[in-house]
C-alpha cells in the first residue's frame, strides 16, 4: 500500500492532455497554449473545442461547433417548468446542481457512455446550464424569462438572457475571457470528483452533478463569492490594511489567495487583474479595484514568503461585479465555464478508464469483543 498523503497532496492520480500547470513559475497552458494567448485571442467555444479535441479548430469546425452548441441553449419544456418552480430563495449553486442532475430525466439514453454519447451529453449540459442560471435569476427577480438567442455566442447569449438586452461588445468579451480562464485546471477537487464518479462507468450527468457539488465549497469555486463579501465588508481602501491584518492575526483564510499547486501568482489572476482594473474604471467601481490592489500589496508583504499569492478567484470577483452579475451568481459562472473542463476529463477518463479506489489506513481497534447491550 502507498504512503498516506492527506488530501492526496502531491499524488498524481491521472494523466491528461488538457491543461498543464507549472506551480513554481505560475504558468498555465491548455493543450500547450499559454492561458494569456488564449484569453487574448480565443473564444470560449474555441477553447472548449481545443480541450475536447487536443487541437484548435479550423474556421468551419469552429462554426459547426458553435451551431451545435447554440442548438442546445433551449431547455426541454419540462425542465423549463421546473426552473420556474424552484423557490426564489434557493441558493443558485444548489439550484444548478439540482437541475443539472434533473437534465438526465429528459435524456432518452441517460446511461450511454461511449465517447460520442458522452460528448453529446456534455454539449447538452454546456448549452443548457447558462439558460438554467439566467432563467432562475429572472424568475427570482420577478422578471419575464428571456428565451435564448441561437444567433448569439455562448457569452453574449448568457448576458442577453440574464439582462433582457444584448450586451455591449466590451461586456460580452470580458465575460468570455472569464469563461476561457476558468475552463480547465488539472486535477482540481471538482474535476477529480467528476473523474471518480465516471470511473465507475456511471453517467455524465452524475459526474457533472458531483463536480458542481464540489465547486460550491468556499475552499474551491465558492471563494469568488467570499472575495466579494470581503470587499463589501471593507468600507474604503484606507481600511483594507487593518481589515486584512486583523484576519491574518486571527489566522483566518483570505478568500482569493493561496493555492495547492501555485506557489507563485496564478497567471489567471494576473490576466483578470488587468481586465478588472479596466472594467472597474469604465463602470465607476474604481474603489473596488483599489481595495483589491491594496489587499494584494498587504498580502505580498505579509505572506508571499509562504507561497500565498492571489488565485483565479481574487480578481474574477471584481470582474463579475463590474459586468453587473449578482454576487451569488459568481460561483455558477465558474461552474458554467468549468463544465467544459469537467466534460473533457470525463471523456479522457472513459477513453482509458481504471476505477478509482484508493486505500484508507485503518487506525481503529482490532479483535474487539461484541458486548451485549445490557452490559454496556
Ligand atoms: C480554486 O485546485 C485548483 O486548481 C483550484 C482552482 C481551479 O481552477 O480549479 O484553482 C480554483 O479553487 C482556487 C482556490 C480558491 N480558494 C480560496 O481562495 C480559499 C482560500 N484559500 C485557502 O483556503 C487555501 O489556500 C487553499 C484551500 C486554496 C489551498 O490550501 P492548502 O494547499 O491545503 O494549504 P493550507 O490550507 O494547508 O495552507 C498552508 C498554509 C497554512 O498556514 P500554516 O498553518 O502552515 O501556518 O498557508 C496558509 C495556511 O493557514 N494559508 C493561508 C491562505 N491559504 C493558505 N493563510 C491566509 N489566507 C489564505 N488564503
Amino acid at each position: 500500500m502507498g504512503d498516506f498523503a492527506k488530501g492526496l497532496e502531491g499524488v498524481t492520480a491521472a494523466e491528461t492532455n488538457m491543461s498543464f500547470i507549472d506551480g513554481q513559475e505560475g504558468r498555465l497552458e491548455y493543450v500547450g497554449i499559454g492561458i494569456d494567448d488564449l484569453a487574448e485571442h480565443s473564444t470560449f467555444e474555441e477553447t472548449v473545442f481545443l480541450l475536447w479535441n487536443n487541437r484548435l479548430p479550423t474556421a468551419s469546425e469552429l462554426s459547426d461547433f458553435r451551431k451545435e452548441l447554440s442548438k442546445r441553449y433551449a431547455l426541454p419544456a419540462g425542465l423549463a417548468r421546473r426552473v420556474a418552480e424552484i423557490p426564489t430563495t434557493a441558493q443558485p449553486m444548489h439550484m444548478l446542481r439540482t437541475l443539472v442532475s434533473e437534465m438526465s430525466l429528459y435524456d432518452t439514453h441517460p446511461n450511454d457512455n461511449d465517447v460520442e454519447q458522452a460528448r453529446r451529453k456534455a454539449m447538452n449540459i454546456l448549452g443548457q446550464a447558462p439558460t438554467i442560471v439566467a432563467m432562475f435569476d429572472r424568475c427570482r427577480r420577478g422578471l419575464p424569462v428571456i428565451e435564448p438567442d441561437p444567433s448569439l455566442g455562448f457569452s453574449a447569449n448568457f448576458l442577453y438572457m440574464l439582462n433582457g438586452e444584448k450586451p455591449t461588445e466590451t461586456m460580452a468579451r470580458a465575460f468570455d475571457i472569464c469563461m476561457i480562464t476558468h475552463a480547465d485546471h488539472g486535477l482540481n477537487n471538482s474535476t477529480f470528483a467528476a473523474r471518480v464518479v465516471i470511473s465507475t462507468l456511471s453517467d455524465v450527468y452524475s459526474a457533472i452533478t458531483a463536480a458542481i457539488g464540489s465547486l460550491r465549497g468556499p475552499l474551491h469555486g465558492g471563494a469568488n463569492e467570499g472575495v466579494m463579501h470581503m470587499l463589501n465588508e471593507i468600507p474604503s481602501v484606507d481600511d483594507a490594511e487593518a481589515y486584512i491584518m486583523g484576519k491574518l492575526e486571527r489566522r483566518e483564510k483570505i478568500m482569493g489567495f493561496g493555492h495547492r499547486v501555485y506557489k507563485a501568482k496564478d497567471p489567471r489572476a494576473t490576466y483578470l487583474m488587468t481586465l478588472a482594473e479596466q472594467l472597474a474604471k469604465d463602470t465607476g467601481n474604481a474603489d473596488l479595484y483599489a481595495k483589491s490592489h491594496k489587499i494584494e500589496q498587504v498580502m505580498e508583504r505579509e505572506v508571499a514568503a509562504k507561497g500565498i499569492y492571489p488565485n483565479v478567484d481574487f480578481y474574477s470577483a471584481t470582474t463579475y461585479h463590474c459586468i453587473g452579475l449578482r454576487l451569488d451568481l459568481f460561483t455558477p459562472m465558474f461552474a458554467m465555464s468549468r463544465i467544459g473542463g469537467w466534460s473533457g476529463h470525463v471523456i479522457e477518463q472513459l477513453s482509458d478508464n481504471r476505477l478509482f479506489r484508493p486505500a484508507a489506513a485503518y487506525v481503529g481497534p482490532h479483535d474487539a469483543p461484541y458486548v451485549p447491550i445490557d452490559q454496556r
